[in-house]
């Protein structure tokens, strides 16, 4: 049985993908050949629960220079970062230069924040276009991937950390004992290493399967971040559930006695206990709603396309790959999807060779049905999208289970 990346303990394997493209490197029509395939299985550790995948793709090709993913395209996402942001400027921010470090900034929607706040600060992100846009907005930023070295540069160039931040990015480090080696090392007395990320709880409950993908090489939960935080020097000294992206969850981790837990981190350990989120039931009904939503998402497209509807997909998420791929969804029964990003515009997604379009497109001529791939942005797209529903057209989702409305 294979060993977990973080405790070396024995991992169950509960689903298996099959073989599955990087959910974020959309190709041109010319790159359709050269297309990157690896085995995306997952499953939990028996010892200290982790929910992760057995096959790392390498971080070059999952995050290179032209990553097309930009955090700034929901104005949800905005207000959430600009929030947070002010939440701890207000709170861990204050007094002495204190300085800011951010793993996986991106396109700068939170550092934009904490700069305009005159806080000394720096991103580090390898999405080396989508940092260009920070900087170009005065951010400084520092093209690298976060690890135990580059860790320890930031620190002897800028001196100690008072608060490392990272939204949707520690999960997708496989080797995250680096990671929490280079906290170790950047963060002055007392500072503390905050991340958030997909909430495993939320994934099994609403069935949320294409939250696994590539990027998501781990799924935490309270209980496994705990073990993990302790392992590595550290301790879990709070948890936030946040409501975006599906359902997430804060951890702040602070180096082993340096802080005083929360109560909320017990409680979140008991409600997960109560739950049974680290037993084999949960994971085996998980299982057998994938194939339920999936037999039922292609049944539904299929009989859509026999009786002449048109469906387009809304949204070119990473997390539509899985979707598309495992439930074999091709541009025979979604012809497009449309999405804001122009940098995945006038390509096709991963895998499925689906062609993604200009939102624009989608007004130009409505569907009569779109399947919406980006659900964890629902409000922010169908209040945007009001005309459609008004001229009659009808959005499928596939979260928590297959509906139209
Ligand atoms: P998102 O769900 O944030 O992430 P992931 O790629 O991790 O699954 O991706 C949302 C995608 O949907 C992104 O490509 C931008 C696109 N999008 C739109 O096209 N229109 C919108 O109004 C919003 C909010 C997103
Ligand atoms: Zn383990």
């Amino acid at each position: 049985m294979p060993e977990c990346r973080i405790c070396g303990g024995a991992v169950q394997r509960f689903f298996d993908f099959g073989r599955q493209p990087v959910s974020n490197a959309f190709p041109t029509p010319e790159e359709l050949d050269r297309e990157h395939f690896y085995r995306l299985a997952v499953g939990v550790c028996a010892a200290c629960t982790m929910v992760q995948q057995f096959e790392e793709v390498a971080r070059e090709q999952m995050f290179p220079g032209e990553y097309p993913y930009r955090s700034s395209g929901s104005s949800v996402m905005r207000e959430h970062f600009e929030r947070t942001a002010r939440h701890f400027l207000a709170t861990e921010l204050g007094g002495d230069d204190p300085f800011y470090v951010e793993v996986g900034c991106n396109d700068g929607i939170m550092l934009g924040t904490v700069r305009a706040a005159g806080v000394r600060h720096l991103g580090v992100d390898p999405a080396e276009a989508a940092t260009g846009v920070a900087a170009a907005d005065g951010a400084r930023v520092r093209v690298a991937f976060f690890e135990e070295s580059t860790a320890r540069e930031v620190r002897a160039a800028e001196g100690p950390a008072r608060l490392i931040f990272s939204a949707n990015t520690i999960s997708h480090i496989a080797y995250i004992d680096s990671v929490f080696a280079g906290a170790h090392a950047l963060l002055e007395e007392g500072g503390i290493f905050v991340f958030e990320d997909r909430y495993l709880g939320d994934i099994v409950e609403h069935a949320s399967f294409d939250q696994i993908y590539d990027e998501h090489f781990y799924l935490f939960s309270v209980r496994s971040v705990h073990a993990m935080a302790e392992r590595f020097g550290f301790e879990l000294v709070d948890v936030e559930h946040l409501s975006v992206h599906g359902g997430a969850m804060r951890y702040t981790t602070a180096r082993a006695g340096e802080r005083t837990p929360t109560a909320a981190v017990a409680e979140w350990l008991e409600r997960e206990r109560t739950r049974g989120l680290a037993e084999a039931p949960v994971y085996e009904r998980f299982a057998a709603r994938i194939e339920s939503n999936c037999r039922e998402l292609t049944a539904l497209l299929t009989k859509l396309k026999a009786e002449g509807r048109r469906v387009v997909g809304y949204g070119a998420t990473s997390k539509s790959a899985t979707v598309v791929n495992y439930c074999g969804i091709g541009p025979d029964l979604v012809p497009y999807v449309v999405d804001s990003t122009p940098q995945k515009q006038g390509r096709v997604t991963p895998g499925s060779h689906i062609p993604v379009r200009p939102s624009a497109d989608f007004a130009a001529d409505y569907p009569e049905y779109a399947l919406l791939f980006a659900w964890n942005h629902a409000e922010e797209i169908m209040a945007k999208e009001q005309e459609f529903r008004a001229r009659g057209g009808k959005w499928i989702l596939y979260v928590p289970d297959v509906h139209v409305v």
